[in-house]
Order: C-alpha cells, then sequence, then structure tokens
C-alpha cells in the first residue's frame, strides 16, 4: 500500500454486500440440561438463549470466515481481485501466527489484498468496519472485505454453567467501498469505538499466551477457557453501549426515529432491551437472533446484520445503528445508511 503523499479529503465509504455463515449442529438448551446443573428456563429467562451451533471438530475458524466471506462477495457482486484490505476480527484464530485473514486470503483469491487480523472481542467487527472506514476515506484503500469469526466452542468450559450456556460459533462479513457520496446512496454516517483497560480481568482467557503460557497443570485447570464476571459484564455493557450509541445519534443528527433498526451485539436479551429502551428504539425496530444462535461474539452483530438485511427487515437507503460491547473492555457503535 502508498503512503499518503498529500493532503486528502476524506471519501465516503458504502456497504455493499454482506455474508454470513453457522455451522449444521445445533446445541439446545435441553442438551445443556443434560451436561451441566442448570435448566431451559434459567437460560431463557435470564438471556433468551434457546439454541447455538457448534462448528465441527475440523472446522476451523478461517473455514467459517470463508464461507461467510464468498456469502458477502457474491452479493456485492465483486471479484475477490478487487479487495484491496481484508481484516479478520477473531478471538479464536486457527493459529497464532501467520493471522486469520491470510488463510482467509488464500481461500478465496483475494490475492491483492493487504490482510491482517484484529482483536477486539465482541466488538470486533465494529472495531474492523471502523479500521476498514478510515483506510478507504483516506483513499489507502478502495475495497475491503471485514470479517469477524468465531469457534468460541473450542474456548469454553464445558463444565461451567455460568458461561458454558452462552456462547456459540459463527461467521459474519461484509464488503466496503469508495462510495458516491450521493444523498440517498450507501454511506457508513458514523462510528464510534473505545475501551477500558482497567477491567481486563472481568472477561477473559487468562492463559496460553505469554502472561500464563500453556504448560500441562494450566490445560488441567481449563486456563485456556472463557472466564467471565457476568455480573460486572453486564452493567458495564447496559452503560457503555447506550453512551457509545448515544454520542453516535448526537454527532451524526440522526434522530431516534430516523433510525430504521437497531442491530445490536447479541450477548443478552436483557442487555439488548436496557440499551434500547434507554436510547428510545421501540422493540420491533430492533433485531434479535440470539435465541437462534447464542453470543457469537464478534461475529454476532456481523451474522444479525446479514440476517436482517437478506429477511428484508433492512433495506436499502435504511439508517440501521450497530451497538456492541466485549471483553477489553471494548464498546462501539456505528450508523450505517445501506
Ligand atoms: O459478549 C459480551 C460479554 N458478555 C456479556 O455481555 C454477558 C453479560 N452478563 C450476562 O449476560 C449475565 O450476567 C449472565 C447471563 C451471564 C448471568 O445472569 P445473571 O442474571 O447476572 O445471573 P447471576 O450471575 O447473578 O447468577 C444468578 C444465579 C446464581 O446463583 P445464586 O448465587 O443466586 O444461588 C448463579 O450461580 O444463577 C446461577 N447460575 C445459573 N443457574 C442455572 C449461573 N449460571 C447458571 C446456569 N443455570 N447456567
Amino acid at each position: 500500500m502508498n503512503d499518503l503523499t498529500k493532503p486528502f479529503k476524506r471519501l465516503p465509504v458504502a456497504l455493499i454486500g454482506t455474508g454470513s455463515y453457522v455451522p449444521e449442529r445445533r446445541l439446545t438448551n435441553s442438551d445443556l440440561e443434560k451436561m451441566v446443573d442448570t435448566s431451559n428456563e434459567w437460560i431463557v429467562e435470564r438471556t433468551g438463549i434457546e439454541e447455538r451451533r457448534i462448528a465441527a471438530p475440523d472446522e476451523k475458524t478461517s473455514d467459517m470466515a470463508t464461507k461467510a466471506a464468498l456469502r458477502a462477495i457474491e452479493a456485492a457482486g465483486i471479484q475477490p481481485e478487487e479487495i484491496d484490505l481484508l481484516i479478520v476480527s477473531t478471538i479464536t484464530p486457527d493459529t497464532f501466527t501467520p493471522s486469520t485473514a491470510c488463510y482467509v486470503q488464500a481461500n478465496i483469491g483475494a490475492k491483492n489484498a493487504a490482510a491482517f487480523d484484529i482483536s477486539a472481542a465482541c466488538c470486533g467487527f465494529l472495531f474492523a468496519l471502523k479500521t476498514a472506514v478510515q483506510y478507504i476515506g483516506c483513499g489507502q484503500a478502495k475495497t475491503a472485505l471485514i470479517i469477524s469469526s468465531e469457534k468460541l466452542s473450542h474456548i469454553v468450559n464445558w463444565e461451567d454453567r455460568t458461561t458454558c450456556v452462552l456462547f456459540g460459533d459463527g461467521a459474519g462479513a461484509a464488503v466496503l467501498r469508495t462510495g458516491s457520496g450521493k444523498e440517498n446512496d450507501s454511506a457508513v454516517l458514523a462510528s464510534d469505538i473505545g475501551s477500558d483497560g482497567t477491567l481486563t480481568d472481568i472477561l477473559k482467557v487468562p492463559g496460553g499466551g505469554t502472561a500464563i503460557p500453556t504448560t500441562e497443570d494450566n490445560i488441567n485447570e481449563k486456563l485456556y477457557t472463557l472466564a467471565m464476571r457476568g455480573n460486572e459484564v453486564f452493567r458495564h455493557a447496559v452503560q457503555h453501549m447506550k453512551d457509545s450509541a448515544l454520542s453516535l445519534i448526537e454527532r451524526t443528527g440522526i434522530k431516534p426515529e430516523d433510525i430504521a433498526l437497531v442491530v445490536p451485539h447479541q450477548a443478552n436479551l436483557r442487555i439488548i432491551n436496557a440499551v434500547t429502551s434507554r436510547i428510545g428504539i421501540p422493540p420491533e425496530r430492533v433485531f434479535v437472533n440470539l435465541q437462534k444462535y447464542g453470543n457469537t461474539s464478534g461475529a454476532a452483530c456481523a451474522i444479525a446484520l446479514d440476517e436482517a438485511v437478506r429477511a428484508g427487515r433492512a433495506k436499502k437507503g435504511d439508517i440501521v445503528l450497530m451497538v456492541a460491547f466485549g471483553a477489553g473492555l471494548t464498546w462501539s457503535s456505528a450508523a450505517i445508511r445501506l
């Protein structure tokens, strides 16, 4: 990629296609009742989740990402060679290095792309979106493929009822391209990302990195699995998602009634209801699919956006508000005219 050599005017960025993929295998709440001390009633009442998808043992994060990407490329009507930026967000990469993005690049033949991963947990798709918008906006890229793909079943402690009922596997993708700038054409109107690194401890995978390296003891203690203080995460999620969405609404001048659909991170129906009621959006303008997939981390927003578009819940010209929250802590939102 060339460096910037002269001052530039920020270019508009359009969203031109979405795609998603979820694995075949369903794990229902009643299946979980046989694995840990839980009940369908508890899970539905506290989270809204009814079932989640589980990837096949040999199905890699890049395999799911590739399927979602090919659907987004088809929807966008482009050729893989046109992609010059490829970003994958994941906390469950195929390998620590190379990046999962490089595997996907090879799989889809996006030979002209610069490919790299980012790590922002459940906010990963919107962090990728913001990153791509900056590259395209300053003329450093023309066509970006952003993907979030997660095989969370690989890092879930299946003996811990406080987390194993929550998560699932899947991938979502979108293609962004330099926009026309015309009033009714697609445009990413604004986006917001933020982090608070003083709260790393409330949601993390403690082991497997340089802090707690992989040893037999650490594996036996399941330190490579997700650990969460759910109550605390819940409280911060509501606060930060609300603040991020409201600041975006204020900055863009969009009114809540201009928003055709909110596509939030799919962690917990109670979080979604608390956030959307605080920003003044009625439930019929909120897209929820967590009952089918659980929390797929960064992929959740991306899968939900794709399903909303394909189901006709969000149509060309509609303004969609996306908002997410995750480990880090991280938070993010984006307003997009489709
Ligand atoms: O993706 C981004 C990050 N993640 C999130 O946004 C998740 C945020 N947090 C949450 O969604 C909720 O905090 C949870 C769904 C994780 C938990 O719901 P809660 O209403 O906060 O429940 P709690 O943790 O306060 O637990 C209430 C009770 C406890 O029992 P006692 O101490 O009251 O006797 C738990 O041990 O529920 C118990 N419990 C369960 N019972 C049956 C916890 N998990 C389960 C379970 N089945 N799976």
